[in-house]
């Protein structure tokens, strides 16, 4: 298949000839080391291969990208940056501010990617104007996974509200299954978290609490709610889930181990890998009590600044590869994400990924798309990692539900 458009074949030629040079390899950093990771990260490399562009792997596992991250300060200090670094939201900001980034902004507008990229996605794609890296697609947060033999075999119905949801999970405990598959991980809290917080206040409220830092919205009634229903949560996961990696409690709801997880849709690229069908095997739904809301966070490729020529064309043939409509849609169907830009046909897409297509355009629509506070798009990362700390010892019950909103309160004025 030649995911390869005519515009970008324009634009790789026009990098090329402006710096009269072959392609040379890539080296790209990233956090897709999970089976369904890797099926999507294939369709990435194999693209390259067909333009002889050669891949040179290096992969720091770990969700949210925290170890990756700190892979890349490492190189980066050391006068070594690869060529292409997987980023999320403020990270990308941070490393342009730093002057570190390569300007994309030929192969964009060859490209006609203002056209195309949504405003939320060019917020974080863009600095001071010029285009800083390439989003490759649009994940969200606020997403429940189920076995639909478990649910069926108790008779429990797809949950819409946070009763139903506590009901179902009760009804699974009781059957003597695991109701909620999760790994101990703070970046995987905070994940949940996300949902969480969308369920009990709604959009207005995560806003001011993850991206305005409201204080009285951060200290509120409603955010001790918030981690009242965390603690529900952790009475529903089994006695192993500490340190436990997200694709393996992904695992245990496809192998029928657990019923549910809560998990950003990269969890539908497990089931995919798994042979799975949304529907028949597998259901997804909006955590109960967030639907109509989405909080998003998208996969984006910043080029770091090199000084090899070669290097900075395949640079440019991978940033115009990314874009291309057919490899946005290749790449996000075995992904579980959804395309990164607004005119990719939903043809190829599962009923999940169409939901999410759906509601992607319609939260944007109704200004109740928000930045995933997990995954670095509600704020810079002194900030999520203060909030991943309050949350996960919650989780670990070093803190009550009152305690943890105030501590809230605390970490996150003395991050900023
Ligand atoms: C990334 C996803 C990835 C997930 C788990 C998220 O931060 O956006 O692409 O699949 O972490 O590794």
């Amino acid at each position: 298949m030649r995911y390869f458009g005519k515009k970008s074949m324009m634009a790789a030629a026009l990098l090329a000839s402006t710096s009269m040079a072959s392609a040379a390899d890539v080296e790209v950093l990233h956090w897709w080391t999970s089976g369904g990771e890797a099926a999507a990260l294939n369709v990435l490399k194999d693209d390259l291969a067909g333009q002889s562009i050669g891949w040179n792997d290096m992969p720091v596992a770990g969700g949210g990208g925290e170890s990756a991250m700190t892979v890349l300060r490492a190189r980066v200090t050391a006068g070594d940056p690869p060529t292409a670094v997987q980023m999320l939201g403020f990270d990308i900001l941070d490393w342009a501010e730093e002057g570190a980034l390569a300007n994309l902004n030929d192969v964009a507008a060859a490209e006609g990617w203002d056209a195309v990229v949504p405003a939320a996605l060019q917020a974080f794609a863009k600095h001071d104007g010029q285009w800083i890296s390439a989003p490759v697609n649009v994940h969200s947060t606020n997403w429940v996974w189920a076995n639909k033999a478990v649910l069926d075999e108790l008779g429990i119905a797809q949950p819409t509200t946070w009763a139903e949801f506590e009901a179902a999970m009760a009804a699974v405990k009781a059957a003597g299954k695991t109701a909620l598959a999760h790994g101990g991980q703070a970046w995987q809290e905070a994940t949940m978290f996300d949902g969480v917080v969308l369920s009990v206040g709604g959009v207005d409220f995560y806003r001011k609490a993850f991206i305005d830092l409201d204080p009285e919205a951060l200290g509120s009634d409603m955010m001790v709610e918030a981690f009242d229903r965390m603690a529900t949560l952790r009475s529903y996961v089994d006695d192993n889930f500490s340190g436990r990696d997200w694709n393996l409690a992904s695992a245990m709801v496809i192998n029928g181990d657990a019923a549910f997880q809560i998990m950003g849709d990269w969890a539908k690229g497990e089931f995919l890998n798994a042979g799975k069908t949304p529907g028949e095997d597998f259901l997804c739904f909006r955590v109960p009590g967030s639907a109509g809301t989405v909080s998003f966070n998208s996969d984006q490729f910043a080029m770091f600044a090199v000084e090899s020529a070669d290097a900075r064309a395949s640079q440019g043939a991978m940033a115009a590869s990314i874009m291309s409509p057919s490899f946005q849609s290749a790449f996000n169907v075995v992904k579980g994400s959804v395309p990164a830009r607004t005119d990719v046909p939903n043809d190829d897409f599962d009923a999940c990924g169409k939901q999410g297509m759906a509601e992607l355009a319609a939260a944007a629509d109704s200004d109740s798309l928000v930045g995933s506070m997990a995954h670095g798009h509600a704020n810079r990362a002194s900030v999520k990692n203060a909030m991943y700390d309050v949350v996960t010892a919650h989780f670990n019950g070093e803190y009550d539900s009152a305690t943890a909103a105030e501590e809230l309160v605390t970490a996150v004025e003395l991050a900023q």
